[in-house]
């Protein structure tokens, strides 16, 4: 690159230096301008270096190349950023967004309280500054073995199955790169959670990612023919040998849930080919219905090639205080600890603290069973809310939530400039589908999760999307 720089030498003159890179010195060539002539001249001396033109030292190679292909999710999250609302003329106020992947409901009060109780005696208080295990709390760790046992039925699950970390993001980055070598292939759906390929690069490197297809976009059905999806899976899965193969359930975008008999044969194959099978159960209690699919009880005790991710985001609305785990076999969570030594050193204290304070009463006193029942209903009349309003309002095809907090729409054309052309002329903000895989590209992901209690903005929201799309 060439920089120019221009200094004044006296009235007449301006003398500009021509140099690559930001490194002044010997052989620099100048140019030399008065009102009459142009004289080139080459530099016989090194010149310091101007402090504008330093060159910055290079960044790693692949957060360089992370950083130019930023995920589309936080591209459009930031064009719906309050400035350029106003931009666009629309008052921000006045924006519906669909777009937060996230909950809205209250986190338990007694889970509230512990924290003032912890915060509130000053002997605890100082516990909570110091480190905990690196693996957390045990008491902890058994205490979360006990609510997978009352809330999903999961048995011979110990303390010695279970880690605790900073989130599941974290989780799932060490889980990575306990369970796989850079350069290992690894399977995903499509679509998927769009964070993912990025935390392959970054803890996998070269990492080859395969995709099963579960989202038929021609008629926006999901699994329409699962015999021919199980197919499709062993011959991806015999020709590549992926190390992990990665479910999220219920699923970010389309809240559905893997259907049994798929994941019962990726188990089975997973196992017998000495791979992982990861599920992220990130949305593991805002399931709908009236049970739980029987495999939220699989336990890697009885598993061993088994993982599974979980989060405090969602279950107790916990985004913001971050928590999160994995189970699985004992020999995985011991390299997850040997892991964790150098990425966390320890999850939160306090946070570890007040939850152990509030699931010992809550599992004892049977409302934590009463409160996920509570949260979770909750999830399922927004998600019913949601697809009548788009039934009724826009008319187009979308996918019935099993559970978490999205559905995925087909708009028939380039989700990007459909979102930002309802965006502008409705103030309404849907995701668009290409961030999570090939099959959303022409769809938008809907969250009702931030309405979960105020269904009417659900209602106008779609209201005002259907008014300008029948206009259109
Ligand atoms: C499928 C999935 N996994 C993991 C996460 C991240 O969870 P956490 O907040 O614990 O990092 C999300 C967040 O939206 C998600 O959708």
């Amino acid at each position: 690159m060439i920089f120019v720089s221009l200094i004044w030498i006296f009235p007449l003159y301006w003398l500009y230096l021509i140099k690559d890179g930001g490194r002044n010195g010997k052989g620099d060539i100048f140019l030399l301008l008065n009102s009459n002539n142009l004289t080139t001249l080459i530099c016989p001396y090194p010149l310091p270096p101007s402090r504008d033109n330093m060159p910055k030292p290079a960044l790693s190679k692949i957060v360089e190349e992370q950083i130019k292909k930023p995920s589309p999710i936080r591209q459009i999250m930031k064009m719906a950023e309050r400035k350029n609302i106003i931009n666009m003329g629309l008052d921000p106020d006045d924006v519906i967004s669909f777009g937060g992947g996230w909950v809205n409901h209250e986190a338990p009060e007694e889970f509230r309280k512990s924290y003032i109780q912890v915060c509130s005696d000053k002997k605890e208080f100082h516990k909570s500054g110091a480190y905990s295990a690196t693996p957390g709390d045990s008491d902890l760790r058994d205490l979360i073995a006990n609510y997978e046992k009352e809330i999903f039925g999961i048995k011979d699950l110990t303390c010695d199955n279970v880690i605790i970390g900073q989130s599941s993001t974290q989780v799932t980055h060490d889980t990575f790169i306990c369970l796989a070598d850079p350069g290992d292939a690894i399977l995903l759906l499509d679509p998927t959670y769009a964070n993912y390929p990025g935390q392959m690069d970054f803890a996998l490197p070269n990492s080859k990612i395969l995709h099963l297809q579960v989202l038929d976009p021609a008629t926006w059905t999901y699994l329409p023919d699962v015999n021919k999806t199980i197919e499709d899976f062993k011959s991806i899965f015999s020709e590549h040998k992926p190390k992990l193969v990665l479910i999220p359930s219920p699923d970010n975008p389309s809240s559905k849930m893997i259907h049994p008999e798929l994941l019962s044969t990726m188990r089975d194959v997973t196992k017998e080919a000495g791979s992982f099978l990861l599920i992220d159960h990130a949305y593991k209690t805002q399931y709908f219905g009236d049970s739980p699919p029987k495999y939220f009880s699989w336990s890697p005790s009885e598993h061993e090639n088994l993982v599974t991710l979980h989060s405090n985001s969602k279950w107790a609305r916990g985004l913001g205080r971050r928590l999160g785990w994995v189970e699985a076999a004992e020999h995985v969570i011991d390299g997850m600890e040997r892991i964790q030594q150098c990425s966390i050193l320890c999850p939160d204290s306090l946070h570890q603290m007040a939850m152990k304070a509030y699931l010992s009463k809550a599992l004892e006193d049977g409302t934590l069973k009463q409160y996920v029942e509570e949260v979770r209903r909750s999830y399922e009349e927004a998600a019913n809310t949601t697809i009548s309003a788009i039934d009724h309002h826009l008319g187009k095809p979308r996918l019935e939530p099993d559970g978490g907090l999205y559905t995925v729409m087909h708009v028939g054309e380039d989700s990007d400039e459909f979102v930002l052309r309802v965006l502008k002329n409705t103030g309404v903000l849907f995701i668009p589908g290409k961030g999570f895989g090939e099959s959303l590209k022409n769809g938008v992901r809907i969250s009702y999760g931030p309405w979960v209690g105020n269904h009417e903005k659900i209602k106008e929201g779609m209201e005002r999307v259907g008014k300008y799309l029948g206009k259109n």
